[in-house]
């Protein structure tokens, strides 16, 4: 049986800070972010968006098209939770009026989780063909103001329907993955902000998708000549492409950078302009590549790498469906990556020290430009949100 992608729907919030203006705040050549790490833009979360209303805005496309329908499981990847026991994802299973009988649980593992919760979700559908599995994958990314890993900040959310026989991409079975206990990135439930050595974790990242490949290349005998497009997960686009050189120096693959730039560009211009979503970063990648290719990928195969610090790295492959276009929202995130607002550095700053009360009394937040829902306040401990459809 067929098992794979059925419809893909990105999300990010409507501001961003123009990393030239960052450069200039913090005295750095603004070519160390464009060209450097290879970032443009990255999003902010205004305060009153967090990883549910990312997340229910990313699936709203799906709701409104009646994909949701006979989904019984809904896996909500992220490591920007927001409750240490209820599930992000069962606030969203509420926001889309989703059927009682469904499975929701939240998936954590850093970056990684979305795919962990695909491959749990492949399982699930093959012993229920006709059902559906929603993963949503929806992060913020937060480092301290000033810190290296300032300008990889972002967010966003991806949410991705399995089901049999899907419009878009099968997934192959066969994998290769990785785990090691290392502290690359990490963050203490203590704090909102990532702790990261950065130089340590861009080595660990490559560290395990030598490994992830090999088990992979060993399991299918496919040289990387078999894939038609890359994906990587992508902090920071620079990452993307320096995994890439690295897998091919290792498999002595000769790569120019306009044979780079072929197998990659395309699946980095979402991440180039909003940054790092963490859990969603690949799959951001996948849409992106889906949506801009001018080429017909159907019948392309794409190599799949996903890490998450900690940490567990895999590597898959899906090949594209005939059709596929037409099961793709590319004119919606269009239309919602040419309408964001530009924030100033004061701004940024702004919302960024806007810190959600702790106190338990009742808040209602000033209203942003968002997606489909809202966050809009806080009434004893509880968080509420408001549907804007
Ligand atoms: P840094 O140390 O400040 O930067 O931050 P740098 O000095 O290494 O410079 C970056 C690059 O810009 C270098 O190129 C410079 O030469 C170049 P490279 O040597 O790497 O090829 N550069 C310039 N280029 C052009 N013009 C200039 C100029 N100046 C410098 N004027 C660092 C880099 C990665 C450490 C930082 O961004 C960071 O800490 N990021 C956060 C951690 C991260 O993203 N790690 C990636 C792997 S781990 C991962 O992906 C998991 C993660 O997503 C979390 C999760 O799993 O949940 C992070």
């Amino acid at each position: 049986m067929n098992i794979g992608i059925d419809r893909l729907s990105f999300y990010t919030s409507h501001y961003y800070v123009d990393l030239k203006e960052l450069a200039q705040a913090r005295s750095v050549d603004a070519d160390k972010y464009y060209v450097g790490i290879g970032q443009e833009k990255m999003a902010i979360p205004s305060p009153d968006e967090d990883v549910v209303t990312l997340a229910a805005s990313a699936a709203y496309p799906l709701m409104q098209a009646g994909d949701l329908a006979d989904v019984e499981l809904l896996l909500f990847a992220t490591e920007s939770g927001i409750d240490q026991s209820k599930a992000a994802g069962v606030y969203v299973h509420g926001l889309l009026e989703m059927a009682p009988r469904c499975r929701c649980v939240e998936l954590k593992q850093a970056c990684y989780s979305a795919t962990a919760g695909i491959q749990l979700a492949i399982g699930f559908v093959a012993r229920n063909p006709t059902k559906k599995a929603l993963v949503i994958a929806s992060d913020i990314a937060r480092y301290e103001l000033g810190t290296p890993g300032e300008a990889t900040q972002g967010c966003g959310s991806v949410a991705i329907l399995i089901s049999a026989d899907p419009r878009i991409m099968t997934i192959d079975p066969e994998c290769g993955y990785y785990t090691e206990d290392v502290m690359d990135f990490w963050r203490p439930n203590y704090r909102s902000e990532a702790l990261v050595d950065g130089k340590y974790s861009t080595m660990v990242y490559i560290h395990a998708l030598v490994e992830s490949w090999k088990q992979y290349a060993e399991l299918t005998g496919r040289t990387l000549a078999d894939f038609d497009r890359f994906c990587y997960h992508i902090p920071f686009t620079k990452m993307a492409e320096k995994a890439h050189q690295k897998l091919c120096r290792k498999t002595k693959v000769e790569l120019d950078n306009q044979a780079m730039q072929a197998l990659l560009d395309e699946s980095l211009r979402y991440s180039r302009i909003t940054g790092n979503c963490y859990s969603g970063s690949m799959y951001v990648g996948l849409t992106s590549l889906l949506d801009l290719a001018e080429e017909d990928l159907a019948g392309k195969r794409i190599g799949l790498y996903s890490y998450g610090s900690g940490c567990v790295g895999e590597f898959f492959s899906g090949v594209i469906q005939p059709g596929y276009r037409a099961a793709l929202f590319a004119e919606q995130h269009r239309n919602l990556l040419e309408n964001r607002t530009e924030l100033t550095y004061q701004q940024y700053e702004n919302i960024f020290n806007y810190g959600v009360p702790t106190d338990g009394g009742d808040y209602v937040f000033p209203q942003y430009k968002t997606g489909a829902f809202r966050f809009s306040g806080i009434s004893q401990h509880k968080r509420e949100y408001e549907s804007l459809v």
